[in-house]
């Protein structure tokens, strides 16, 4: 990390979020998380200031322009300057086949998974420019590059975030700013146990069954850690990934190979 960097990670108040807030914070940023919830960024913020950096919750809805737009005024009037930027944010959006996906719902989700990192790119990037220097990550997923049937809004923003990655690192490369994805499999927590305990509401089958088909689908025989997700951002946020860039990278437990 570049001695005196300032992080804002989009939905840093909770879940994986909140694990890149802290390795961030361990590898000497200090950070700000912009989370459309603002009552929950406390955990967070006591987290961060446990490594000894700064930590400052704003809330932010990654979906609006206005609201991202002021949330980088601040941070660049408070901090100076922003050197790395996890776009996090996201929502699972609905679970139904394509022609009971209400049309709000379909925008709904790709606002904030896809229009939501647009909008944080292109408010710091004018600021990185200027400064020749950035590192942004993008948080995508394993459906950002295989189908997810009943999934279509989410796989769709998540194979956008893909596309954004690599046309924009194709932009601004030439300016010493790197942008990366990483494309999560399904992450250990309270989100993927509900999804297990759905399932297996709706199947009959029991939690221990579902969970088991889930681990078997990777080489592993496993679920990810919200900290392995973190760990590569920190790495991709680093001095030492500089010539790595334009890349989506999986942390999946090898549940996918491309
Ligand atoms: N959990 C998984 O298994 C998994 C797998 C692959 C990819 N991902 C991706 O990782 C990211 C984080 O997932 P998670 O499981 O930690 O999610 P989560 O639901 O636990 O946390 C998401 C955070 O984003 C915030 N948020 C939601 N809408 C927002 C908005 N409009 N503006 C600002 N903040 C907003 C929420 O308040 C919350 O704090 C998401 O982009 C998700 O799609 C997760």
């Amino acid at each position: 990390m570049r001695p005196e960097s300032t992080a804002i990670v989009t939905g840093g108040a909770r879940g994986i979020g909140q694990s890149i807030c802290v390795e961030l914070a361990r590898r000497g940023a200090d950070v700000v998380v912009a989370d459309l919830n603002g009552d929950e960024m406390a955990e967070t913020e006591t987290l961060v200031e446990e490594t000894g950096q700064r930590c400052v919750g704003v809330e932010t809805d990654v979906s609006s322009a206005d609201s991202v737009g002021s949330t980088v005024d601040w941070v660049l009037d408070e901090f100076g300057s922003i050197e790395c930027l996890v776009n996090n944010a996201g929502i699972a959006g609905p679970t139904a086949p394509c022609e009971d996906v209400q049309p709000e719902d379909w925008e709904q989700t790709l606002a904030v998974n896809l229009k939501g990192p647009f909008q944080m790119c292109r408010a710091v990037i004018p600021q990185m420019k200027q400064a020749s220097y950035g590192r942004i990550v993008n948080i995508a997923s394993v459906t950002g590059k295989r189908p997810l049937p009943n999934r279509t809004p989410y796989a769709t923003s998540k194979m956008g975030v893909i596309g954004l990655t690599r046309t924009l690192a194709a932009e601004v490369g030439g300016e010493n700013i790197n942008v990366n994805a990483v494309c999560p499999g399904s992450v250990e927590g309270p989100r993927i146990r509900k999804v297990f305990e759905r399932q297996a509401s709706e199947t009959g089958r029991t939690y221990e069954e579902i969970r088991g088909d889930v681990e078997r689908e990777t080489a592993r025989g496993e679920l990810v850690e919200r900290e392995d997700v973190a760990d590569l951002v920190g790495y991709l946020c680093s001095e030492q990934s500089k010539r790595i860039t334009g890349q989506d990278i999986n942390v999946s437990a090898g549940k996918i190979m491309y």
